[in-house]
């Protein structure tokens, strides 16, 4: 508590506990589990003095009680709104909320400066993987260049069991009736999900404000079986990869499906895990990785946070630094063509590619009757170069069905 007397040792500390739901209730049960351990090396005890559901409790009378409060309410209202009044109150605070953070993380990151007090946020990255401790913290004195995350397991899981064979409709009805995926999957599958936790990250990692409107991202929904096949021969496996990096002197935030050598750190991960890594000329590459999701899971990332209060932890991210995010980056892709089996496609399709600056690095042709399937991963292009090429190329009559493209990370670390 931080604005308040100080606590006595031995005394309680007095947590109010905002949402009581599948990690509400996980929270409450293994911080009574935690509770004596914790007060053994902190010589304090956390308690829950209230919860606040739809159906029971005050937010005023639980903040009157506590001197931390921990919101798993989720979404932007009445979420944001608590926040901010037991921030002003002098109230540390600890969420798991990814869209409040990517909507409105500025205004409460200056609010907690303003107030001197702890605003923790472990669990809206990447559940229990302690990514945001390590950027904000243990890497605080290494440059950082690049993140690349997995960073939704849902998707993972999905793209997973595509890999062995599964239609896209067929992986996502296994992942809802197995738990990992909501009812209505949308916010996972389009990548929005993500693309809140990547906004997270950027800020982390290079200090500069990110709303989740300005990263760019595209969802899982609309890639083939074959595609996964062909790229399996080019030695590639597909995820689901955030990416926040400096290019320049700006930024680029983004989510894609994107085809990964073997060699790469995120390559292994499958299932409904999540995978973190950092790159740095400092330090080469770390990768984190663990479960994403889940209750228990989650709430553990959350206790952890309000022990990190208890012990006098991090402040606030810093004031924000301006830097431009870009719109237009360089990426290596794979390009995936339907044509006629007949002369002249492939210089044709060269050509095009040669007068937007695309450049083929490997390709496989297959035909198939009249028609034949040409599979290419390029080197590095402009994305907008890319995709005048693409546009360029469906206008070909020899062209049978939209031309597809999907990013390719080249490196590799192994
Ligand atoms: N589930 C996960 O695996 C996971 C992983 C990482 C992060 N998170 C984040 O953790 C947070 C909580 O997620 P969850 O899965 O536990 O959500 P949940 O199961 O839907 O629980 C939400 C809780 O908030 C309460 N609530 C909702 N609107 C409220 C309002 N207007 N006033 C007071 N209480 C309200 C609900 O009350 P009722 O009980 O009355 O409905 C419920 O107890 C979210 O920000 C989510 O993004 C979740």
């Amino acid at each position: 508590m931080s604005a308040e007397a100080p606590q006595e040792e031995g005394a309680p500390f007095r947590v109010g506990l905002l949402g009581h739901g599948t990690v509400g209730a996980a929270f409450e049960e293994l911080l009574a589990q935690r509770a004596d351990e914790i007060a053994r090396f902190n010589g304090r005890r956390p308690v829950i003095v209230g919860v606040l559901t739809r159906s029971r409790g005050s937010f005023e009378e639980i903040l009157a009680e506590s001197e931390l409060l921990v919101e798993l309410v989720g979404g932007l209202e009445p979420a944001r709104e608590y926040l901010l009044r037991a921030i002003r109150a002098g109230r540390d605070v600890v969420t798991a909320n990814k869209q409040l953070l990517s909507h409105h993380g500025e205004e409460l990151f200056e609010t907690a400066r303003e107030h001197g007090v702890r605003l923790r946020f472990e669990a809206a990255v990447a559940g229990v993987v302690p990514v945001v401790r390590v950027l904000e913290e243990s890497l605080s004195a290494t440059p950082i260049e690049r993140v690349h995350g997995i960073v939704n397991g849902t998707t993972n899981f999905i793209l997973s069991e595509m890999a062995s064979g599964s239609t896209y409709e067929q992986a996502l009805a296994e992942a809802q009736r197995i738990g990992y995926a909501e009812a209505d999957p949308s916010d996972d599958v389009s990548g929005r999900d993500a693309a809140a936790k990547m906004a997270i990250v950027a800020r982390l990692a290079f200090g500069v404000p990110v709303h989740i409107d300005q990263v760019r991202y595209e969802g899982i929904e609309h890639l083939e079986l074959d595609d996964l096949e062909y790229a399996r021969e080019l030695g590639l496996g597909l995820k689901l990869v955030g990416t926040a990096e400096r290019r320049g002197d700006g930024i680029s935030v983004r989510v894609y499906p994107t085809f990964l050598y073997g060699g790469h750190p995120l390559a292994s991960i499958s299932g409904p895990f999540n995978a973190v890594t950092v790159e740095s000329g400092t330090i080469t590459e770390i990768t984190m990785s663990g479960p994403g999701a889940g209750g228990r899971q989650t709430a553990s990332a959350v206790l952890g946070d309000v022990v990190s209060v208890m012990t006098g932890g991090a402040r606030p991210p810093a004031a924000p630094l301006a830097m431009p995010l870009l719109e237009d980056v360089e990426s290596a892709f794979y390009i995936h063509l339907d044509v006629a089996d007949e002369p002249g496609v492939l210089a044709g399709v060269t050509r095009v590619l040669g007068e937007h600056d695309v450049s083929i690095k490997s390709v496989v042709q297959r035909g198939m009757d009249e028609r034949a399937r040409l599979v290419m991963v390029t080197h590095q292009v402009l994305e907008s170069r890319l995709a005048a090429a693409m546009k360029k190329l469906a206008e070909f009559d020899f062209v049978r069905s939209a031309p597809r493209s999907i990013r390719v990370i080249e490196e590799e670390f192994m």
